[in-house]
Formats: structure tokens, sequence, C-alpha cells
């Protein structure tokens, strides 16, 4: 197996991945209970459509196809994901399990997605690059969005438990 190879095999298990959080994420927009992380869940939903067309972008390029590999890494956050939704926790703490649900997510995103980027870098591949770029840089955004609400829901339960 050559480089570009391995280079398809990892973009298309990425593909994979996007198209499984494609169909997750109206889980988490369903049962997250506050506002501002059920808006970011929907945000991120519009965003990781977006991932999946600039891969299909990338493979039209190459004159290759998209899918024929399954994300195993994915299937599995995402299982282990659902027992989160299937807890009985009310509010916050509730929220709080949905986030550490979806940062695993965008972690394993950034992964893949960097590792693309440095392979895609040294085989030229420019305009591969510049689209993995974007959605390297939403995901990382996600992945603060994510932090942040998760520091603001843990000080309001500092206060709570202080009052
Ligand atoms: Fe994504």
């Amino acid at each position: 197996m050559s480089l570009h190879d391995v280079m398809l095999e990892e973009l298309r298990s990425l593909y994979s991945a996007e198209n499984q959080i494609v169909k997750a994420l109206p889980k988490l927009i369903k049962h997250a209970k506050n506002e501002e992380l059920k808006n970011g869940f929907s945000q991120h939903l519009a965003q990781t459509e977006e991932h999946v067309e600039r891969l299909k972008k990338i493979f039209e390029q190459l004159d290759q196809k998209p899918t024929g590999k399954d994300c195993k890494g994915m299937e599995g956050i995402l299982e282990e994901g659902k027992e989160v939704l299937n807890e009985d926790e009310s509010g916050d703490s509730y929220d709080v399990g949905l986030i550490g649900a979806a940062s695993r997510v965008e972690h394993y995103e950034i992964a893949g997605y960097t590792w693309a980027i440095t392979v895609a870098t040294a085989l030229g591949m420019k305009e591969a690059v510049t689209l993995l770029e974007e959605t390297l840089g939403e995901e990382e955004e996600t992945r603060d969005e994510l932090e942040d609400l998760l520091n603001q829901f843990l000080e309001r339960s500092v206060k709570r438990t202080a009052a």
C-alpha cells in the first residue's frame, strides 16, 4: 500500500465517522437540557454536514469513492455515548455527561484530521489540505465551546454547593 492509499483509507474512515455523527447529533439535540448546549449541537450538525461535503469534494478531486470503510472507533465512542443518554440525571449534571461524550467525539476527529493534514501536506495535496484545515478549525472551535460550557456548568454547581 502506498502512502497515498493509506491516506485514502484514513479519509474514508473520517467520512464514515462524519456520517455517523450526522446520524447521532439529532439525539443529542433532543436530549440536551440547556438551551445553549442544544443550540451548540444544532450548529455542529450543520457544520458536520459540511464536513461530509468537504470530504466528498476531496474524493471527487482524486477521482475516488469516499465509501467502503466503517470507522470502528467512532462506532465505539458513539455506543458509549448512548449510555449517557439513558442516564436519568437531571439538568446540568445530565448535560455535563453529554459534554463528556461530545468531547470524546471531537478529540477523536481532531486526531484524524491532524494526521490527514500532515500526510496530505507531505503528498503535496494542497486543495485537500485547505479543505481539511477548514474542518479541523471547526472541530477545534467546537471542542473549545464544549469546554467553556462545561466550565460554566461547573461554576454554577460550585456556587450552589457554597450557598
Ligand atoms: Fe466533523
